[in-house]
């Protein structure tokens, strides 16, 4: 269900819910005034009579006439915006979808801040439709017998703004934006009998429609390519592994390397293998493809707003399964760098997945960074949990311009490290590394130094997002489920540094 979203002058329809938001100063202008006047003061009056409770995100419901017909308008409390940025204005919009009642399926905005908002009105109207959009997601494909009981019937809004034309270009990149997310979102929610690597390539494909080159390594393909590594963590699983790779060049240099290739770990199930884990909560490893999730969403919306940018992306897609024909710990397999790596944990595959598809992605675009994203490791959820991702790099500059990404919207990492310090801790006796650490510490860092291996001395960030992939509750900004934590990180980042 998509929502239709316009930008007004002045309201037409009047239909549904009339929302009107107010902030700190309290002030009636513009087309929060009119609204006032045509239902004879009662916004005002509540003001005065205190009626409304002056806690960010409270509303109040009120009944008014206009001579005409009685509406209801909800005045919704904001609080301070003097220093809004992107973030703060896009959380207005998610946490006034929350207050809105799930029968309303008409919605017009009021909104006049104050001259004193730094942000653009415009881009701020844009914004408070983009949090909107977010957290007014839902996956409900498989609710077959109960859909509406469900769903929100929210299907339009309609926005007052000064300058209509000018918020719809503030939106449009928005818009495509959210169609990146709400991809990432879907792949991720998908159940693992129904997203395979062959499908989840299939789902990439579909990406070629918007310009991209998008190319599948089938297993005889993968073969021949000698990947090793990810071929190991395949090997246990009926459903074959695919390679994904993607361009898009929105530069007019057809010539050009990519400014960055990102990578992602694409485990459409992770049992552990041999290694098995625990039953209780296996169910999460359906979301074990999330960096390739966040790759494909991204990319969707890169293209999708015709990024003037040249970026690469590849994604590993396996199935890590135990059986007959799985992998077993103690086995050494030769990754296609011609690395030979030493499995002592069939568990620790996505790393195995990444050194190959980091490989064939450096290989392939020859790019100038590389940065990977990976459900990785628990041990990165026992040291951040689900406020920030794990960020490891070899390059400060690179570091620090994601981290400022992150801060900007709301997705936000922290650095660890990887220094030499940690080199001993994956040292195989038998081989040139092992896949997991022989410490008892510094999980997240050994799984991050094992990819490191693989980088060819590459400006090089890694995404650890086990802990930010999938959220147990609500939030602001996207229901509980798939975050698409990263795609509007490094949208951000791509748009910031390149364009
Ligand atoms: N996919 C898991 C990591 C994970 C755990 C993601 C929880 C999301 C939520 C990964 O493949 C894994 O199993 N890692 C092991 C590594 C260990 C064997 C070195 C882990 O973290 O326990
Ligand atoms: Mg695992
Ligand atoms: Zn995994």
């Amino acid at each position: 269900m998509s929502i239709k979203v316009s930008f007004v002058s002045k309201s037409k329809s009047k239909k549904g819910l009339l929302l009107a938001i107010l902030d700190e100063s309290l002030e009636l202008r513009g087309n929060l005034a009119s609204l006032d006047k045509e239902f004879k003061g009662i916004i005002s009056s509540a003001i005065k009579s205190k009626s409304l409770n002056t806690k960010k995100g409270s509303s109040l419901s009120l009944f008014a006439n206009n001579g005409k017909v009685i509406q209801e308008i909800l005045v919704y409390y904001v609080g301070s915006i003097k220093n809004y940025d992107i973030d703060k204005a896009d959380r207005i919009g998610g946490g006034l979808f929350s207050s809105i009642s799930k029968s309303v399926s008409n919605l017009t905005i009021y909104f006049e801040p104050s001259k004193k908002v730094k942000i653009n009105k415009e881009e701020l109207a844009a914004r408070i439709i983009h949090g909107i959009k977010l957290r007014s997601y839902t996956f409900y494909k498989y609710k077959l017998k109960s859909k509406n009981n469900f769903n929100k019937s929210l299907k339009e809004i309609e926005i007052i703004t000064k300058d209509p034309a000018l918020a719809k270009v503030y939106y449009s990149p928005l818009k495509a934006l959210e169609e990146g997310v709400y991809l990432t979102r879907n792949l991720v929610s998908e159940p693992a009998n129904i997203l395979t690597p062959k499908t989840l390539s299939e789902e990439a494909s579909k990406l070629k429609t918007l310009g991209i080159k998008v190319e599948v390594l089938n297993l005889a393909q993968i073969k021949r390519l000698k990947m090793g590594a990810l071929l190991g963590v395949a090997m246990g699983s009926a459903n074959e592994p695919r390679v994904v790779s993607m361009s898009w060049n929105g530069t007019k240099n057809s010539k050009s390397k990519p400014e960055v290739c990102f990578v992602g770990k694409g485990v459409t199930f992770d049992t552990g293998g041999i290694s098995i884990k625990p039953s209780g909560g296996m169910e999460d490893m359906k979301w074990d493809m999330g960096g390739s999730g966040v790759v494909i969403g991204l990319m969707k919306a890169l293209a999708g707003r015709k990024a003037k940018v040249h970026v690469s992306a590849v994604v590993g897609l396996v199935e890590n399964m135990p059986s007959g024909k799985a992998q077993r710990p103690g086995d050494v397999v030769i990754a296609s760098s011609g690395h030979s790596i030493e499995v002592i944990n069939t568990d620790a595959e996505g790393r195995l997945v990444l050194a190959d598809a980091v490989t064939y992605a450096i290989n392939k675009f020859t790019p100038k960074r590389l940065i990977d994203l990976a459900t990785l490791t628990g041990a990165v959820i026992v040291s951040l949990g689900p406020q920030r991702a794990g960020l490891f790099s070899n390059n400060d500059e690179l570091a620090n311009n994601i981290f400022a990404s992150g801060e900007k919207t709301g997705e936000k990492v922290w650095r660890m490290p990887v220094g030499e310090e940690y080199d001993e801790d994956i040292k195989s006796d038998i081989a040139d590394m092992k896949n997991v650490g022989s410490g008892r510490g510094a999980g997240a860092t050994s799984g991050a130094k094992f990819i490191e291996q693989f980088t060819q001395s590459l400006p090089w960030a890694h995404l650890d997002i086990a802990g930010v992939t999938w959220a147990k509750g609500n939030s602001e900004l996207y229901p509980a489920g798939g975050t698409a934590f990263g795609v509007r990180l490094l949208n951000t980042y791509v748009k910031d540094c390149f364009e």
